[in-house]
């Protein structure tokens, strides 16, 4: 590795969330609108070029990547990428799914090189659950993680987006079903990303304190010093080994210890989640198919770009017109 990538504002970026696919076999409420139309072949990156710019990162001292999409998982010769970024050495490989493609490829995944799962889990209600992803099956899901959990993992991480009147009651079930698998669950506040259709976003606004208080009426939550130097405040309680997290955007600005950079699923370095900033990697790329030289050079005069932070507001007005399925968030 040679010289670090360092912001503007002296934030040390070692960490890259690459999204591997906008499409999805979910439609979730809050991530897109149902009649979501994804983006042909030809501007999506080809897996030989996630890995090289994965490659290109590795080479300029990020120790963490985590796949996202849309669903990582519906991405044909997702394990063979896996495999092959798994080889270059980093601290941590990371996914987030939404878990309906576990069954069947969980094993796989781990035996690929996978450490860490996140695992989206909005409701333990098989309806509830349809209704909030639109085509999703509850029963999938859950045999989802019981076999990740069984293929063992380095950590497993349920992603639970609260909403009032939508699944705010189900808080405590939700981390009754972490305990009982043993593994952790974070708590996430919305954010405004892409025009969606289902619901308004103020009414449905759910703060993590709210979501804390309830948990705090069954269980002492004792802050942990766990610190993935991601966005999530952790907790542990008394009795168990599972970690409750809450990631508030709205409540508790984050952006100060900011890690992070993302590859959109088009191949744009996006410089943060709730900005526009970015710099075009895919055409780079496909103009020097042989010399990485030109990308390096792109990606460390990138960081200049990087943003002081978002300014997400929770009145329901739309701030990034960019859906949540071409970054994963
Ligand atoms: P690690 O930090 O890798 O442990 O995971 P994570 O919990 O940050 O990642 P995950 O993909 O599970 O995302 C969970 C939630 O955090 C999603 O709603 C993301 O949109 C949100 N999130 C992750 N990173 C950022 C960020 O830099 N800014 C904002 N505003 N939200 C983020
Ligand atoms: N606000 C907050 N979280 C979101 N996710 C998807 N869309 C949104 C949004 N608008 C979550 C998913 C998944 C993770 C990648 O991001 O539930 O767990
Ligand atoms: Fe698919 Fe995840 Fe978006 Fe739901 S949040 S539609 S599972 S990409």
């Amino acid at each position: 590795p040679q010289k670090a990538l360092v912001d503007q504002f002296g934030r040390t970026i070692t960490y890259v969330r690459i999204s591997v696919t906008d499409r999805c076999d979910f439609r979730c409420v809050y991530c897109m609108s149902e009649d979501m139309e994804f983006l042909p072949r030809q501007q999506v990156l080809s897996l030989e070029e996630i890995g090289r710019i994965a490659r290109i990162f590795r080479e300029l001292g990020v120790e963490k990547i985590r796949l996202t999409g849309g669903e990582p998982l519906v991405r044909k010769g997702i394990v063979k990428l896996v495999e092959d970024i798994g080889g270059l050495g980093l601290d941590d490989l990371a996914m987030t799914t939404n878990g309906s493609q576990l069954p069947h490829m969980a094993h796989d995944l781990k035996t690929a090189g996978m450490d860490r799962l996140n695992i989206s889990l909005d409701s333990l209600d098989a309806e509830k659950f349809r209704s909030i992803t639109r085509t999703g099956d509850l029963n999938k899901v859950i045999r989802g993680i019981d076999t990740a959990v069984e293929a063992g993992f380095k950590g497993i991480k349920l992603n639970s987006v609260i909403m009032k009147n939508r699944n705010d009651h189900e808080v405590l079930d939700l981390v009754e079903f972490a305990r009982s698998r043993g593994i952790d669950i974070s708590f996430i506040e919305e954010m405004p990303l892409g025009e969606i259709s289902d619901h308004t976003r103020d009414e449905t606004f759910c703060s993590s304190d709210e979501v804390r208080e309830i948990i705090e009426q069954r269980y002492d939550l004792i802050p942990s010093t766990a610190d993935t130097g991601g966005p999530s405040r952790y907790f542990r309680m008394p009795d168990s080994q599972s970690k409750i997290g809450f990631i508030s955007p709205h409540t508790h600005n984050f952006c100060g210890d900011c890690n992070r950079v993302r590859l959109t699923v088009e191949g744009r370095l996006l410089l943060c989640l709730g900005n526009e900033h970015s710099k075009d990697l895919k055409g780079l790329m496909r103009r020097y198919p042989e010399d990485d030289e030109p990308i390096r050079e792109a990606i460390i005069s990138a960081m200049d770009l990087k943003p002081k932070e978002h300014h997400f507001t929770t009145d329901g007005d739309v701030q990034i017109l960019r859906f949540m399925n071409m970054t994963g968030g």
